[in-house]
């Protein structure tokens, strides 16, 4: 029986999972943008924003839907996934009560907290953010400054990093936020796993490094994530040995205190001289992280997502053993000021051997158009880092000039110094 999969999203992430579901099923698609990529490879597609529960689940019975996939984490934030199993449609995405593991900050700090979960940091969640400033004042060394609800990775500040004590503050009482978290700086390398998680089982992917800063050398203002690598095996260069399996246990821990937890939970995790702690949790795929692993898993995620609502055993993931480098194509003046709007060229019979995801742009007919977020990524593919990083950037001819990208990733240089920071970080 051919199984029929709604995927809720329109992104560069949901480019990848489409692309990683649609021979393997009856693929349609909803979102609130027409993902040129997508829309070629979905039987059908339904213009509908990504939070509004009621008209997906009458999508998802309209086409018989088997099961669903949510992409991005405004629609868990909704409740769609909720919906869809109220209304007996599998979602693979974790219920709105489970999703605050991303939507509410302070929920899982003390989640976290309460469960004993391993790589917390030093935290205080506030409401008041005159007491929030005094806190600042008070505390013995740099914090980080999040707002406790969604910003797509753009609200938190960091002492002594992005912003002075005193910037802090004025972002503090500027701001009208209605509960923050302030904890401690986390200093290292980041990292995402992603883990494909139900029935309390756990199977987990290659590690990835995303880069946030909009320009290169990590310079700029944060973004959703400029572009991101992975390697040939399950961890990273600046990672030692352990360091990847200190932090599956994490995200372990956490599916024990979650045990109705579903769907993709992803760890974002800070290497420190005491090895890895926790940044955050998402509930989903990460964007761009899903473009790094859904190429390389060689076990259909189809039958990940079957097993999971059968309530059979997941199947052991099989990996092609490729390292990934993949760059986004951003709307000149992204993240602050993006030339929305803009008609951009993507040829894509330039690509060669990399591939291309579509994301957040309009396809009006006449041309692809940019929005306010990240137009189109290309992802290479190699026996190393280096291969990758060359085949992506071959594939970025494909891209016009009306778009940004940051080239440094995934360049040895900039693997380089990860690794000597690291180095540095543990002497
Ligand atoms: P988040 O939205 O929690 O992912 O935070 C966005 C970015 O802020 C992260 O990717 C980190 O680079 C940075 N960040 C968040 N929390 C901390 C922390 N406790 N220490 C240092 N940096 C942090
Ligand atoms: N790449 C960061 C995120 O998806 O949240």
């Amino acid at each position: 029986m051919t199984e029929t999969v709604l995927l809720v999203g329109g992104g560069g992430r949901e480019h990848a999972i489409a692309r990683a579901l649609a021979d393997d099923c009856d693929l349609y698609a909803c979102a609130k943008n027409e993902n040129p990529g997508i829309v070629r490879i979905a039987s059908g597609f339904e213009s509908i924003d990504e939070t509004d529960a009621d008209a997906i689940v009458e999508y998802a019975e309209s086409i018989g839907a088997d099961a669903a996939i949510i992409g991005p984490e405004a629609g868990l934030a909704a409740g769609v996934s909720d919906a869809l199993d109220a209304a007996g449609i599998y979602a693979f995405g974790p219920r709105s009560e489970e999703a605050r593991i991303e939507t509410d900050k302070a929920f899982q700090r003390r989640f976290m907290r309460e469960n004993a979960v391993p790589g917390c940091p030093d935290f205080e969640t506030f409401e008041d953010m005159e007491a929030a400033c005094r806190y600042i004042d008070e505390y013995d060394g740099d914090l980080a400054v999040k707002p406790a609800g969604l910003t797509g990775g753009k609200g938190v500040k960091v002492i002594g990093d992005q912003v002075t004590a005193a910037e802090a503050k004025t972002y503090l009482r500027e701001s009208d936020y209605d509960r923050v978290v302030l904890e401690e700086r986390l200093v290292g390398e980041e990292f995402t796993i992603q883990a494909f998680v139900a029935n309390e089982e756990v199977r987990t992917t290659p590690a990835v490094q995303d880069h946030k800063r909009a320009y290169e050398g990590d310079e700029g203002p944060n973004t959703g994530g400029m572009g991101s690598y992975s390697d040939t095996g399950f961890s990273l260069p600046f990672m030692d040995e352990g360091d990847y399996e200190a932090a599956v246990a994490i995200i372990e821990a956490v599916v024990d205190a979650l045990p109705a937890y579903k769907g993709i939970l992803y760890g974002q995790f800070m290497l420190t001289e005491e090895g890895p702690r926790v940044v955050e949790f998402n509930a989903r795929f990460g964007d761009p992280e899903a473009m790094n692993t859904l190429p390389v898993l060689e076990t259909p995620f189809l039958d990940v997502i079957t097993a999971a609502r059968d309530g059979n055993p997941l199947p052991e993931l099989e990996f092609t053993g490729e390292a990934t480098v993949c760059k986004y194509a951003v709307p000149d003046g992204y993240p602050t000021d993006p030339d929305a709007g803009a008609r951009i060229d993507v040829d894509e019979e330039s690509v060669g051997d990399a591939l291309l995801f579509y994301a957040s742009v309009e396809d009006r007919g006449d041309g692809i158009y940019t929005t306010t977020s990240r137009a189109f990524a290309v992802v290479g593919l190699g026996e190393s880092i280096a291969v990758a990083e060359a085949s992506a950037e071959e594939g970025l001819a494909a891209a016009g000039d009306r778009v940004r990208i940051r080239h440094d990733i995934g360049t040895r240089d900039l693997v380089e110094r990860r690794i000597d920071h690291m180095d540095a970080i543990r002497e």
